[in-house]
Parts: C-alpha cells; structure tokens; sequence
C-alpha cells in the first residue's frame, strides 16, 4: 500500500490507503496526516519530523511509523507502532538496515528489510517467520489482507520478473509465478488475495494472475503512470457478456507510460489524470452494480477511484463500465491534501 516517493522535490515522501480504503495517511518532510476517504477530512496529523512509512490498522488507532531519517530519533531502521488516541509510541523494533516496506492485518505485521522480510505476531511482536530474500533494494512486495486468503509476495529473482508467493497465515511457500522477462518493479495483490497484478521494469504490461492456481487471467484494474494517465483495464469483460467478479477491479501503480497492453479493446486510457513527471497511488476503492430493476439485469459497473499525487493533491473519480464494455469518467472532488487543517472539534 504504502509507496516512497523517488522525486526529493515533492512534499509528500508516502501515501497508503488503509486496508478498506476508508482513511487513508500521507508522510512529508514535516510529520504524518490522516484523512478519511469519503469526507476528505483531516483526522489526525502530527508535525515531529520526516516520515517515509505511515501504515494504518483499519480504521483503529493503531498505525506502524518509520522516519525519514531528517534526525536521530526518526531513524529509517526503527519501526514504531504508535496510538494515535495517545500520541504515545506503544513499541520500538530496530533493525541493521532500512526499512522499506510494512504491511499489517489484524492478526500480522510484515517488515521488507532490502534483503530480509520479517513476519510478526502483531498483538505480542513475537517474530514467526524470517524469510531470506534475494536484493529488493525498492522493498517491491504485496500483501493480501483477508486472513483466509493472507499473501506476501516478494520479487524471486534480480534478472527475471518472478515472484515467490508465501502464505502467512499457514507460513508456507504457496506458489511462484513466472510474470514477466525483465525485474518487477510493482506488485499488488487484490485484497482477497485471489489476484495479483505484476509490471516489470519494462513497464509496458501489467499481468494479472490468479493467485489461488497461479494461472494467467486477466481481470480489471487500474494503474497511473508518470505520464500523467491512469489506464484502465477491464479485461475481465473480454470473455464473458456479463460484467463479473466487479469487487476484483485492483488498483495498482507503475512507474513509466503503460504503451501496450495484451488487449486494446478493454485497455482504457484517462488522459491527464494526474500530473505528468509527479508520483501519484489510485486505488479502486468502491464498486456498485447498476442493474435493471425490472430484470435484474446488469447493465454497468460503477467504480470510485482515488488518486493521491505526491505534489500534494487528492482528485476522486467516477468510472462506469457498461455492457459493451465502455468507460466513461468524471471528477468528482479534488483537494489540496497539504493545506486541509484540522477541524478544532476533532483535536478535542
Ligand atoms: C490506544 O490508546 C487508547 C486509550 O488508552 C486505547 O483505548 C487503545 O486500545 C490504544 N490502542 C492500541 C492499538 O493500543
Ligand atoms: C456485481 O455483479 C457480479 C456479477 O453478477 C457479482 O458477482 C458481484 O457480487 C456484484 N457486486 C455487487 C457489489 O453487488
Ligand atoms: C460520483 O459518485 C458519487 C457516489 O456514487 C455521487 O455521489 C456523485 O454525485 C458522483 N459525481 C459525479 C460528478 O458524477
């Protein structure tokens, strides 16, 4: 979920939904932010220092902190799980290198060191796992946050785009996917855990890949691009009249322009959704059907899509895919995530 910023000019340096995308928290240069999703408000925000990780459990107070590493008490190798209700630190752990990556559910917490992942018991930190990666020097991982279906996926190979996928609950090797020729640069499970989508260094195809027998299907979702458009994917239309498994559109992201797609006809490109050059996360964050009343018949399958870009702004869209598999998109609210403050009620 969470995403380091690559550019040091930009004021947001991480953004990541929380697991039902009902908040979601950004860290800059100055400390953390959280927001509500539907009504844009601003929660919580504290103004210590540079972060670089801000991982929310749900919607609790609960949230995992790594600092950018500005001074000495915000050290890059230290993971703090702190009370927003308190303001207090509840734990510390420390580790030899940075920590790139954290991923929690209710029951784990998972730690991407560069060469090392690290699964925990949440509730007593006590350590269950160490999986030995090979160099992951970006901390690329996904994570699956249905505790049925409770996946990590971690890069298998520096020279091809494998990945390795571990059951965390069961603590077991689940399966390796073979996705792309070339290194993966960006993973991201659906929150079922039935899906994955991959795209490799070469940056001009995202697979998706049925996690459960590791098979190649395309489904639906969505990704930005430097270039300044989200694309779009609908394939899971290709093969079936009626739009199905809507609740697996995944949104995912990517570090150069999308230029080829397996098929055109359910590859739909948003031109000038986000700033050109300017990291930005979209998430798919809400699916409805629109059916017929009279039948029941599905007619399109509505989607809200939130983008947070690293300049600063949060812009929500309204997708729609009909039968025939057409998208059409509106804005539908946008705001600066950087000048919000905070409701006085709220500080109490
Ligand atoms: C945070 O503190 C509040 C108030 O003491 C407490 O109710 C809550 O359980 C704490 N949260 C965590 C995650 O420990
Ligand atoms: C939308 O329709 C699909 C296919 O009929 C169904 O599987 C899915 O559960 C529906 N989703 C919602 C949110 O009703
Ligand atoms: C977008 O969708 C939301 C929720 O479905 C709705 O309230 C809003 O009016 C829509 N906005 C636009 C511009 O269509």
């Amino acid at each position: 979920m969470a995403n380091q910023s690559s550019s040091s000019s930009c004021p947001i340096l991480c953004a990541s939904f929380n697991q039902d995308h009902t908040c979601f928290a950004i860290g800059t240069r100055d400390g953390f932010r959280i927001f509500d999703t539907n009504s844009g408000r601003l929660c919580y925000q504290r103004f210590v220092g540079g972060f670089v990780i801000v991982e929310m459990l749900f919607s609790s107070s609960l949230l995992a902190i790594v600092g950018a590493g500005d001074k000495p008490s915000l050290s890059p190798r230290r993971l703090c799980l702190f009370n927003t209700t308190t303001s207090a630190a509840l734990r510390e752990l420390n580790f030899l290198t940075s920590i790139l990556a954290v991923r929690m559910n209710r029951q784990r917490l998972v730690v991407i060191l560069q060469d090392k992942a690290y699964i925990y018991e949440l509730n007593s930190l006590k350590i269950l796992e160490t999986i030995d990666t090979v160099p992951n020097i970006k901390g690329i991982c996904a994570f699956s946050t249905s505790l049925d279906a409770c996946y990590l996926a971690l890069p298998a190979s520096t020279t091809k785009g494998s990945a390795l996928l571990y059951n965390v609950m069961d603590r077991h090797l689940h399966c390796e996917i073979e996705a792309h020729r070339s290194p993966l640069v960006a993973m991201i499970l659906s929150s079922n855990g039935m899906y994955i989508a991959t795209a490799s260094e070469q940056g001009t195809i995202i697979r998706v890949h049925l996690v459960s027998d590791a098979t190649k299907l395309p489904d639906i979702l969505a990704a930005s691009s430097s270039s300044g458009s989200v694309h779009v994917f609908t394939l899971a239309h290709a093969s079936q009249p009626r739009l199905k498994r809507s609740s697996s559109i995944l949104g995912s992201i990517i570090p150069d322009a999308v230029s080829d797609v397996l098929d055109p006809a359910f590859h739909h490109v948003l031109h000038n959704v986000v700033p050109a050059g300017i990291k930005s996360y979209a998430v798919i964050r809400k699916v409805d059907n629109v059916t017929d009343s009279s039948t029941s018949e599905l007619l399109a399958c509505r989607a809200i899509m939130s983008v947070i870009t690293y300049n600063g702004q949060f812009k929500e869209y309204n997708l729609s895919v009909d039968a025939h598999n057409d998208l059409t998109w509106s804005l539908g609210r946008e705001f600066n995530l950087l000048t919000v403050t905070l409701d006085k009620a709220v500080i109490s």
